[in-house]
């Protein structure tokens, strides 16, 4: 069935940023293992890129793993690999049916070599594609992505590529692990909880904030249009008065 949302076309965020949460207590809530809980994430997964991509949002990412997630029992964070990997290897087709072109942010190195591999082959084969940009952040924290963004920059002062004076917004834009992704316009989190959890301090500055109970495996389609909703229903003053938006 074709869900026809009320939406208005004109008024798409253009980056959408998820935290995907709840996966272990919705296993919970059936009485099973935590593992089970990120098995069935994927339809969620599934949905929102499709929503997503539905209404012309560019871009859309989704924090998978993050710096603090290592800190997990070994047998999770495994598990979650292993997900990752079969997941993206099944993924594929549909990535290049629905022309999304898929791209990573985080501490990829430190993934296993097998994840790493099947990522970097899923982003190389995806990458001529450009109705949306999937942007997995993995093994992410913004604080990471920061201390990094300073080194680098840091560098091409001491080798006089770059004047202390020239440095500004832009210059850690460009250094930033997002590039190429425009700022984030709406942030999701699901499971109830309200809290950012180290994820794109820097780009979410501006960024409507959108709280759900939903747990992530529950997360559908209508689910992610209610946010859109939600989003354009808000008025973005960017430091300015009601009336100089509305004028
Ligand atoms: C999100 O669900 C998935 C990851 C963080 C990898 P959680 O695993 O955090 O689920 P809860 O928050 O414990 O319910
Ligand atoms: C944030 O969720 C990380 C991901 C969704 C990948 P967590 O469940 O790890 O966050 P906290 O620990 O509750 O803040
Ligand atoms: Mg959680």
């Amino acid at each position: 069935m074709d869900k026809k949302p009320p939406i208005n076309l004109h008024n798409i965020p253009k980056h959408v940023a998820i935290i995907m949460d709840g996966n272990g207590r919705w296993a919970k809530s059936k009485g099973m293992s935590r593992v089970f809980g990120h098995k069935n994430a994927l339809t969620a997964v599934r949905q929102s890129v499709e929503a997503a991509s539905k209404i012309g949002v560019k871009a859309l990412t989704l924090y998978a793993f993050s710096t603090e997630n290592w800190n997990r029992p070994k047998l999770e964070v495994d598990a979650l690999m292993s997900l990752l990997i079969h997941s993206l290897k099944n993924e594929l087709e549909t990535f290049q049916k629905n022309g999304v072109c898929v791209n990573a942010i985080g501490g990829i190195e430190n993934l296993p070599i097998k994840a790493q591999k099947v990522l970097k082959g899923v982003i190389s084969d995806t990458q001529n594609n450009t109705r949306i940009i999937l942007t997995l952040a993995l093994s992410y924290g913004s604080r990471e992505e920061i201390v990094n963004t300073i080194k680098n920059i840091s560098k091409k002062v001491v080798n006089n590529e770059l004047l202390i004076k020239e440095i500004d917004e832009n210059t850690i834009n460009n250094h930033l692990y997002t590039f190429n992704l425009p700022e984030v316009d709406l942030m999701i989190r699901t499971s109830g909880e309200q809290r950012i959890s180290n994820f794109l301090l820097w780009q979410m500055a501006y960024a409507e904030l959108y709280f759900t109970d939903i747990l992530w495996p529950d997360f559908r389609e209508e689910h992610f249009y209610d946010a859109i909703i939600e989003y354009q229903n808000r008025e973005r003053r960017f430091g300015k008065t009601s009336e100089q938006i509305t004028e």
